[in-house]
């Protein structure tokens, strides 16, 4: 072997090293288990699909909402359904990714989209019948998005970049509640399904659509429980006003009874789908337990009332800037408008599982 070419070879060697070197340094400084998240729900997680859905009425991008949240040079109100940040905020910025847009805003565009998307539609569920009449994007048109965002990936960074960032996305999936909402309200859907049916009614639709979105190469699943539906002060109002102390029981237990079966059928997806990861947050206890304890974790205002208003009815259009008695500082709050959890509850919320879900789908 010639000198010259011997010491090429060495300096090709200490070459390779430093860039190797360096590119294992500058991926543990920014070190995150997932390249994109996105997210599909309903108002836990709208970051404004709504205000693009026209003439929606379920939107909250004007104050109150909105008073204390900050996102980089981004203040005030979004469309969030609370005083600040919600789920999949906390989410994101645990596993350090950047809050992902709504997927129908005219900032979805280009590299925007590359860590993920969020396509949560206030007042939806799984059932393209739950709130139709108030202008929201049901759950199947949802995981449509999500179909399109995944094929859209390959124009913007080739297929096999693409393959990777969809397998190794995590797909939080936060919806339910409302469908359970509609059928606890309506004598309508409660004679003509008994409530396990109404439940497999859900899941049957829950599950191809969850099966669509691995066929388009997802793998990573973390699924949310319905929270303690039947503490929120609107229900208490609409259910049991003189009861204000108490949870909704009948509400309570068919959103345990959905759980429940939600769970096993979370469970049994993941077997036959091969490759598949899901985690299930159970968020039932922690939410009645915040609701009873709040002293426990630091909030320190009855929780049976919310700040915005009144606290027992105000939301959506009715919590305004005009609401009467909307309270100073929502932090001492479990619930901001009368369905929805302050910035500070939130961030309690997602903390009892957000290590367990990153371990388990690791
Ligand atoms: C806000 O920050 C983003 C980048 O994070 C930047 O693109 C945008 O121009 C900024 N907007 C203003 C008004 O400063
Ligand atoms: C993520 O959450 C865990 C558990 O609550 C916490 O210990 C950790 O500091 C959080 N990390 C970030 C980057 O927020
Ligand atoms: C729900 O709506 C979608 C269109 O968004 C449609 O493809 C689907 O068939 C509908 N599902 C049912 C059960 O009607
Ligand atoms: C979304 O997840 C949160 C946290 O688990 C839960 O409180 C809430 O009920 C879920 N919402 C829906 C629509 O499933």
């Amino acid at each position: 072997m010639g000198k010259s070419l011997k010491s090429c070879l060495r300096f090709l060697l200490v070459l390779n090293i430093l860039i190797h070197g360096w590119n294992h340094a500058f991926v543990s400084a920014q070190s995150t288990p997932f390249p994109a998240v996105v997210f599909i729900g309903a108002s836990q997680s709208d970051v404004g699909v709504n205000n693009n859905v026209p003439n929606s009425l379920a939107r909250a991008n004007f104050l109150p909402y909105g008073r204390d949240f900050v996102n980089g040079n981004q203040t005030g109100p979004t469309g969030r359904f609370s005083n600040g940040k919600i789920l999949p905020d906390f989410v994101a910025q645990n596993i350090s990714l950047p809050f992902p847009p709504p997927y129908n805003s005219p900032s979805a565009r280009g590299a925007a989209v590359l860590q993920g998307i969020n396509t949560a539609s206030a007042g939806s569920g799984w059932l393209n019948g739950t709130n139709s009449n108030l202008g929201v994007v049901p759950g199947t048109q949802q995981v449509q998005w999500v179909r399109n965002w995944q094929q859209s990936l390959v124009g913007l960074v080739g297929t096999s970049r693409a393959s990777r960032i969809v397998r190794e996305a995590l797909y939080g999936i936060n919806t339910s509640d409302n469908d359970l909402l509609a059928y606890y309200g309506s004598t309508t859907l409660q004679q003509q399904y008994t409530e396990d049916e109404y439940i497999k009614l859900i899941l049957d639709t829950a599950v191809p659509n969850i099966r669509n979105l691995y066929s388009g190469g997802a793998r990573r699943f973390a699924v949310t429980s319905v929270s303690a539906r039947g503490c929120a002060p609107n229900e208490i109002t609409r259910y049991q006003p003189t009861m204000r102390d108490q949870c909704v029981q009948g509400l309570q237990d068919l959103v345990q009874k959905y759980n429940t079966a939600y769970k096993a059928t979370i469970q049994s997806l993941q077997s036959s789908l091969q490759g598949s990861k899901f985690y299930f947050a159970d968020t039932f206890t922690i939410t009645v337990d915040l609701f009873f304890n709040p002293g426990k974790y630091g909030l320190r205002h009855d929780t049976s009332i919310a700040c915005c208003g009144t606290g027992t009815f105000e939301v959506g259009p009715t919590c305004n800037s005009l609401s009467v008695g909307t309270c100073t500082s929502a932090a001492d709050y479990l619930f901001f408008d009368s369905e929805h959890y302050t910035q500070a509850a939130w961030s309690i919320i997602v903390g009892t599982f957000i290590a367990d879900l990153i371990r388990s789908l690791m």
